[in-house]
């Protein structure tokens, strides 16, 4: 297992990529199961994620070639299942990885069955899949849990239905989407979320040949089609790893263009941050940050389904406010459980106090480097934020959550002047 040793104190200064978004490819992935035809995805990201996802793919019979993009963003991969070898979605490979769920609609949706490993709860709460699979009940299929797996069956196809989630859910809408497109007759997804990502793999249906309306609405409508084709559609630019770098150049006191970033993606995030005191300006080839002057402002700060503050970034935000001037209360919407950074940063000198859902920061001068370990991916990068900030040296144990979502994120770093070093744990 790797780990991360981190020399804080150097502003990060200069440019950053930023990849092709993890949270967009995946469900992008997987709807490369909708069409005999296959689908080729440029700018995807280098990721530990992106190796589960294709090992799922072709143990399901998909062929996967992957190489450069022609642009030299990330990777091109052309994934064609012609026919499926296989309908499982086995333990092994889904509690390595939840986004294995996403599966289930293209499964289901082309092939009549899909039988998928049940996630489990993981570290940032108990994550249940119920509205995935009543999606996909309102669209005729036959749901059974037999032995820890969802065995889906529609032997005659799915048919159009009224899908009204009674929350937002990221991954619900992409699988109730991704089953829609091939179901007969038309559908509503009512709630539907509004990420980014949704709007990504929308497009990316629409080139395929799907018929869908009210993108980038909580009203999706989808009129099946009965047979996808080929589309090459390139990846949008990841908006976490954008608001992670963001507030990495704002935290050290540096000056960043995020090349390829899109503010327009992170603007609930952009706000909180620009009351706080970092500027923000747009480039020619995507945006620079900076902070505005000296110290930051304590501000609060809540997370929202999107358009609002994502949860995604609330790690890297208590990072960043726990040497602002004053206190911040941030409260998480989203997840039970995902404070697990917060010990840890308490660990380099953070003053953090959790009451429930909501966390009270008082800012302190400086964080002190410190050995840390980290609990999941935004966790992780937040104590890489800590340590590219604090004063002296911090080693970031279990870095693999990581790279599951961070690509090349120590050379990225280092490129703008951070001392940072990948070590092999003994
Ligand atoms: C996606 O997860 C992202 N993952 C997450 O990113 C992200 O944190 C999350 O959306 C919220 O933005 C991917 O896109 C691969 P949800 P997802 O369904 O789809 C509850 C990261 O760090 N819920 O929108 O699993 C759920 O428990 C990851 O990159 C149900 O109750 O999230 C949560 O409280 C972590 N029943 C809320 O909804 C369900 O059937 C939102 O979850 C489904 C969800």
């Amino acid at each position: 297992m790797d780990r991360l040793r981190i020399r804080g104190g150097s502003p990060l200064i200069g440019e950053i990529p930023i990849s092709g978004a993890k949270n967009a490819a995946l469900p992008l992935m997987a709807a490369a199961l909708l069409s005999s035809d296959g689908l080729t995805l440029e700018n995807v990201p280098e990721l530990a994620d992106i190796v589960s996802m294709s090992a799922l793919l072709k143990e399901l019979g998909a062929d996967i070639q992957a190489t450069p993009s022609p642009d030299g963003r990330g990777r091109r991969l052309f994934i064609r299942a012609e026919r499926f070898t296989s309908f499982e979605a086995p333990y092994d490979i889904v509690r390595k990885m939840r986004a294995s769920v996403l599966v289930l609609g293209p499964l289901v949706a082309r092939g009549g069955e899909a039988k998928v490993s049940l996630p489990g709860g993981c570290a940032i709460g108990n994550r249940p899949v119920d509205l995935h699979l009543m999606a996909l009940e309102e669209l005729g299929a036959e749901i059974e849990l037999e032995a820890g797996y969802i065995h889906a069956r529609a032997p005659k196809g799915l048919k159009g239905g009224r899908i009204a989630f009674p929350m937002v859910s990221v991954g619900a809408t992409e699988n109730a989407l991704m089953a829609a497109v091939l179901a007969h007759g038309e559908t509503t997804i009512l709630n539907a979320a509004r990420e980014p990502e949704i709007g990504d793999l929308a497009a990316c249906l629409i080139a395929m040949g799907a018929k869908i309306g009210g993108v980038g609405t909580d009203t999706l409508r989808i009129t099946g089609v009965a047979r996808l084709g080929h589309a090459v559609h390139p990846v949008i630019a990841d908006r976490i790893e954008t608001g992670t770098f963001a507030m990495a150049a704002a935290l050290t006191g540096g000056d960043v263009e995020l090349i390829g970033g899109q503010l327009d993606h992170v603007e609930a995030a952009a706000k909180v941050l620009a009351s706080a005191g970092v500027a923000f300006t747009a480039t020619a080839r995507g945006f620079r940050v900076a902070r505005a002057n000296g110290r930051l402002e304590g501000v609060d700060m809540m997370t929202e389904p999107y358009p609002g503050f994502p949860t995604d970034l609330q790690a890297q935000f208590m990072a960043l406010m726990s040497t602002a001037k004053g206190a911040a209360m941030v409260t998480e919407t989203i997840f039970e459980n995902r404070f697990m950074h917060v010990p840890e940063l308490a660990r380099m000198g953070a003053n953090i106090n959790v009451h429930g859902a909501s966390a009270m920061i008082r800012g302190v001068e400086r964080l002190k480097g410190a050995p840390v370990m980290a609990t999941d991916l935004r966790a992780s990068v937040s104590l890489v934020l800590a340590g590219l900030a604090a004063e002296g040296e911090t080693v970031v144990n279990r870095i693999y959550h990581l790279d599951r979502g961070y690509e090349r994120v120590e050379r990225k770093l280092t490129a703008c002047g951070a001392e940072i070093v990948r070590e092999r744990e003994t």
